[in-house]
């Protein structure tokens, strides 16, 4: 319930923003738009490969209760595993940040920053769950953002 009210309310307030008769486009114009678009894509990707390999992961340990440390794989899009704990977190972070350059909207930014809230204390929250499960965890890990959150 509060993450419908959550959801379609934003998207009612954003699309009333960037539909309004006022809205003023990007500064970059169709370059802006273009570059964003590109980065939400690759993103979408990004967050679809972790979501394949972790799916993998589970069904490798299936029977087995441990679960196991998700490890870059052939696809170069799982190689952000190298660098943080929810590579998915981070491509989802990128895929409204992407969102937010293309709009150029305060109400879309602002979303974008509850999210990055949010998507952190989770990575956070699974990233200790790792370092406390698993003894030889890579150290480079952080949890969201590599190298710095
Ligand atoms: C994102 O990754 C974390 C850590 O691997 C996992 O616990 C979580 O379920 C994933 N989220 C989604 C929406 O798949
Ligand atoms: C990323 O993938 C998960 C499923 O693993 C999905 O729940 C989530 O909405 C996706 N995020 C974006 C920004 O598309």
């Amino acid at each position: 319930m509060r993450n419908c009210f959550y959801y379609w309310g934003f998207a009612a307030w954003l699309a009333y923003y960037i539909n309004h008769p006022l809205y003023t486009p990007p500064s970059y114009g169709q370059k802006q738009v273009n570059f964003a678009l590109i980065m939400c894509l690759t993103c979408e990707a990004g967050n679809f490969s972790i979501h394949i390999a972790l799916s993998n992961l589970r069904k490798d340990s299936k029977g087995s209760k441990t679960c196991k440390i998700p490890y870059p794989t052939k696809n170069p899009f799982t190689w952000l595993f190298y660098f943080v704990s929810c590579p998915n977190y981070t491509y989802e972070l990128g895929t409204w940040i992407g969102f937010t350059i293309m709009t150029q909207c305060v109400p879309v930014g602002l979303f974008t920053l509850l999210c990055f809230i949010q998507l952190t204390v989770w990575a956070k929250d699974k990233h200790y769950t790792y370092l406390r499960e698993f003894k030889d965890y890579p150290s480079l890990r952080m949890s969201i953002i590599p190298f710095l959150l």
